[in-house]
């Protein structure tokens, strides 16, 4: 087709498929994993639950948690050789460049789970992403920071053994907090899945061509880098630090009539959504786990916290927001938990993509165990020259 077309985002939403995983109902601010509230999952379950449900379509029992859990656990550790591949980076890169190459590199270590059509290989693959992401993870931070990786300790729950590899070093060992491991694992949860979202859309449409499961999730990892998407909660933190930098809560008001000038780029980082046109249900999650961490921490008082909460109490009020819907998203919150948990602002969209890693993988399984799937193909409106015959150089 050709004719005049504007560019509407609207054109790039329309449904891409069908999905039995996750329910999103954005008028009603409602979030279901395979039917379950997100609000149930985070009270009731932990992140390995979470992901085998959006593997499997069920929660697992007693006995089928104890195996899922175990075959991870065997798989959290990477390929040695990996770390001489991690060493070609500058110190100072960003831990998603770093992350980006690690997740596509492991296709070339893992070879008995690379064919995407075969199942028994997409099982095996799905584990070893699971389990080898926070490795990798915690690999990139301690690269960037200068310090030696720590190997994973599989006594440890996957989220515990998460953080020791993020804050043990040579000379100090690292005992696992309770509230801050299970705020962790809840922020693992919250980020699990969100059905077709930009970065998934991408690791559907890069799976589709038949590549390796994990070429398809680096794909998704470097989608989700984007400020616009999960690079937001990066964003948003840096924002509350710019605003309690210049004044703090006496110059919201300021911030907020930069965001609201028509000439002004600047926008309320954490806030708004492509879907959620009310509250988003992680987002109220995120806060009440702030209130827990901080509480924990003795940290009731943190600026940052009274800061994003004064922030939006006022956009809830103002015109602007109300009149475009715009409510906090999952992103406004998760910046000052993990900020408080101990993990470097650099690092939030990094454990993002952790989380986000059994989505991409079930959602892409998904696309795959479909019979009728075939290779994506995006088509569009042609708006641009008529056909025309080339000009001699001697005429142009
Ligand atoms: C994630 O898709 C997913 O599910 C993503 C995600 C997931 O789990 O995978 O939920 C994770 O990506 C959450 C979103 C994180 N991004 C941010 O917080 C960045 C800031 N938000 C904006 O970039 C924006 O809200 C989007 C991109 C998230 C959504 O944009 P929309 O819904 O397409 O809205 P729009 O761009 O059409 O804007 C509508 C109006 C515009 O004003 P007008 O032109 O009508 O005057 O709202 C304004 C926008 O300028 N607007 C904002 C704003 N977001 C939209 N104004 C100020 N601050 C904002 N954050």
């Amino acid at each position: 087709q050709t004719g005049k077309f504007t560019y509407d985002p609207g054109f790039l939403s329309t449904a891409s498929c069908n999905s039995t995983i996750t329910y999103i109902d954005g008028d009603k601010g409602e979030l279901l994993y395979r039917g379950y509230p997100i609000e149930q999952l985070a009270t009731n379950c932990d992140f390995l639950e979470t992901c085998y449900l959006l593997l499997k379509g069920e929660l697992p029992n007693a006995a089928q948690k104890q195996d899922f859990v175990g075959r991870v656990t065997n798989h959290t550790m990477v390929n040695e050789q990996m770390q001489f591949f991690l060493r070609g980076f500058r110190r100072d890169a960003h831990p998603m460049a770093v992350l980006t190459g690690l997740v596509g590199a492991l296709s070339a270590f893992y070879h008995d789970s690379t064919d995407i059509n075969n199942p028994q290989h997409r099982e095996i693959a799905a584990i070893r992403l699971i389990a080898k992401l926070p490795t990798l993870v915690a690999m990139a931070y301690k690269y960037t920071v200068g310090q030696p990786y720590v190997y994973p300790k599989n006594d440890l729950g996957y989220t515990a053994n998460f953080m020791r590899m993020m804050f043990a070093t040579p000379c100090e060992e690292y005992v696992p907090n309770e509230v801050l491991v299970r705020a962790m694992d809840r922020i693992f949860i919250l980020h699990a899945d969100h059905e077709q979202n930009a970065s998934t859309s991408t690791v559907r449409l890069c799976g589709s061509s038949g590549t390796n499961p994990f070429a398809a999730i680096a794909a998704g990892v470097a989608c989700l880098w984007g400020p616009a998407h999960g690079g937001a909660n990066e964003a948003a933190l840096n924002m509350l630090e710019d605003i309690q930098r210049n004044g703090g809560v006496e110059k919201i008001g300021e911030f907020i009539k930069q965001v609201k000038d028509k000439n002004s780029s600047v926008k309320l980082m954490g806030f708004g959504h492509r879907v959620y046109k009310n509250y988003d249900p992680r987002a109220k999650l995120m806060r009440e786990t702030c209130h827990e961490v901080l509480n924990a921490l003795g940290l009731h008082d943190d600026p940052l916290f009274k800061l994003a909460m004064a922030l939006e109490k006022i956009a809830l009020e103002d015109d602007y927001f109300v009149s475009r819907k715009l409510y906090p998203n999952v992103d406004f919150y998760s910046g000052i938990v993990q900020r408080a948990v101990g993990i470097p602002v650099s690092l939030f969209t990094a454990i993002f993509a952790l989380a986000r890693t059994v989505g991409w993988i079930a959602q892409l399984n998904e696309m795959i165990g479909d019979p009728e799937y075939k290779i994506g193909r995006p088509r569009q409106l042609f708006v641009g020259s008529e056909r025309r015959d080339v000009t001699p150089m001697a005429q142009r």
